[in-house]
């Protein structure tokens, strides 16, 4: 791995803070030059960033002290994907998708893991803002778990929310092959849906037999939109049904575990809203219809059931022609709608002066002959872009081609501020964005948590064609204690 290192952005304010501290008056110059400062100044701009982030994120919960531990085997296995054909998979305990682990917020999850692959492994909790050691990602956070070899996850998920965990090692093929699941983490009261069910959506590419095909990273995949199935499948059916009664009221959290493929969910009737992207809950809840899901992207859509029975579809629609994702079936005595505001995250902050703030990292995404490039490298030659903790720092993806690349970043959450100039009102945080051809997308973040975080795009096909780089978030300065 060549990895080349360099300082981030350092901020003027921050610069003279420790000739400032020398002088006595320092807290009376300091108040005094924010004040002159925030007249349209960037240190200004950036200091009511980080304020208005101040309690963004839900507060780190209280440990319950209750451990969530589950046994988890990689190994091959058999499943049916078409009916009548048997399609041989790599699974996390034998089914694809893995199983929903749920935990609630507060709970210790403990997973026990072994490699029982022919090839090595690791296990990546997308989208949780796990410490960094447990984040899956070989040679830089753990070392491949080897076959025949153990290794135990575990953390303290800091978010409620709807998370996806997929093998990181040659992931093109891993999670193609089938090792993804869910994580589900539940709010410590719960919020009162009818029911509570979670949708992975795959696509495969099949051979007529059934099997895998095992043309994987071909080059015109890695060089096009990565690979696109032609059978799709929710939680492993393509014929997927959901059965409620009328009046219910249902939380459906949709996850994206194609390597490659967005989809578009179209909810005609009923209305429904999204009330969490990416695990995390909206600022306020929005329509449904429309909504995105790149790879490894989550929405958590809040749906009322017709009072009378009768039946329904969850179409996509990326692409032109749409395609049935789910037929709901409402049958059976209506039951009373359960009656309660939606989640919200309220404190999520709008960051509009955000737009005047200078950008801190650039990350230029290319095609160069066959290899996807960021600001010219291509994975393993990576530089990675250091920033400090709970500071706002502001990011630009621009894309310098005609794909799409769902850029996502481990371990951190941010916001999207604005798209080819226009101002975005977001309210929500993500780890991931969608970037059409010729995008320019501008993200705010805080980063909490120190460690090396992997920022690729999440069409697999690209990051395994060179499209993947680190974050580095520096640690804080150890707190001196007083004498
Ligand atoms: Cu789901 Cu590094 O990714
Ligand atoms: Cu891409």
């Amino acid at each position: 791995m060549n990895r080349r290192s360099r300082r981030g952005r350092s901020r003027s304010l921050g610069d003279l803070v420790p000739v400032l501290a020398a002088v006595v008056t320092a807290a009376v110059v300091v108040i005094v030059g924010l004040f002159v400062l925030g007249s349209g100044s960037d240190a200004g701009a950036r200091a009511m960033l980080e304020a208005e982030f101040d309690g963004a994120y839900p507060a780190f919960p209280t440990p319950s002290g209750n451990v969530v531990e589950v046994d988890v085997t990689a190994a091959p296995a058999t499943i049916e994907v078409v009916e009548g054909l048997d399609t041989q998979v790599w699974a996390f305990n034998g089914v694809v998708p893995g199983e929903v682990h749920r935990v609630t917020l507060g709970d210790t999850f403990r997973m026990n893991f072994r490699n029982e692959l022919p090839v090595e492994t690791t296990v990546h909790w997308h989208g949780v803002r796990v410490p960094n050691a447990m984040d899956g990602v070989p040679g830089i956070t753990q070392p491949a778990i080897q076959p025949g070899e153990s290794f135990t996850y575990e953390f303290t998920p800091p978010d409620a929310g709807t998370f996806f965990y997929h093998s990181h090692v040659n992931s093109t093929e891993q999670v193609e092959r089938g090792l993804y699941g869910t994580l589900v983490v539940e709010d410590t009261e719960s919020v009162g849906y009818s029911q509570d069910v979670v949708m992975v959506i795959d696509d495969w590419s099949l051979t007529p037999t059934g099997a895998i095909d095992t043309d994987f990273n071909n080059p015109t995949d890695v060089t096009h939109n990565g690979r696109w199935g032609s059978v799709i499948t929710v939680n492993g059916e393509d014929e997927a049904q959901l059965t409620a009664r009328p009046g219910e009221r249902v939380r459906l959290r949709f996850v994206n575990a194609s390597v490659a493929r967005p989809y578009a969910l179209r909810f005609v009737n009923p209305p429904a809203q999204v009330i969490a992207i990416d695990g995390m809950y909206v600022r306020e809840p929005r329509s449904a219809d429309a909504t995105l899901i790149s790879p490894g992207a989550r929405a958590d859509v809040d749906i009322t059931m017709p009072d009378t029975p009768g039946t329904f579809e969850i179409v996509e629609d990326f692409s032109t022609r749409a395609v049935r994702l789910v037929t709901v079936v409402v049958d059976g005595g209506p039951v009373d709608t359960p009656d309660f505001a939606a989640p919200r995250n309220g404190e999520i902050p709008d960051w509009a002066e955000a737009v005047d703030v200078d950008v801190d990292i650039e990350y230029k995404l290319a095609l160069t002959g066959s290899r996807w490039t960021i600001n010219g490298d291509s994975f393993p030659t990576f530089e990675a872009e250091q920033i400090e903790p709970d500071v706002f720092t502001k990011v630009r993806f621009t894309n310098n081609s005609i794909r799409l690349h769902p850029m996502h970043l481990h371990g951190q959450f941010f916001q999207v501020l604005a798209r080819n100039g226009e101002p975005v009102n977001d309210g929500a945080f993500r780890d991931s964005v969608l970037l059409f051809k010729d995008d320019v997308v501008d993200v705010g973040l805080v980063a909490l948590d120190a460690g090396m975080w992997a920022m690729h795009c999440h069409i697999l096909e690209h990051a395994a064609g060179g499209m993947m780089t680190f974050l580095e978030v520096t640690a804080r300065d150890p707190v001196e204690a007083p004498s």
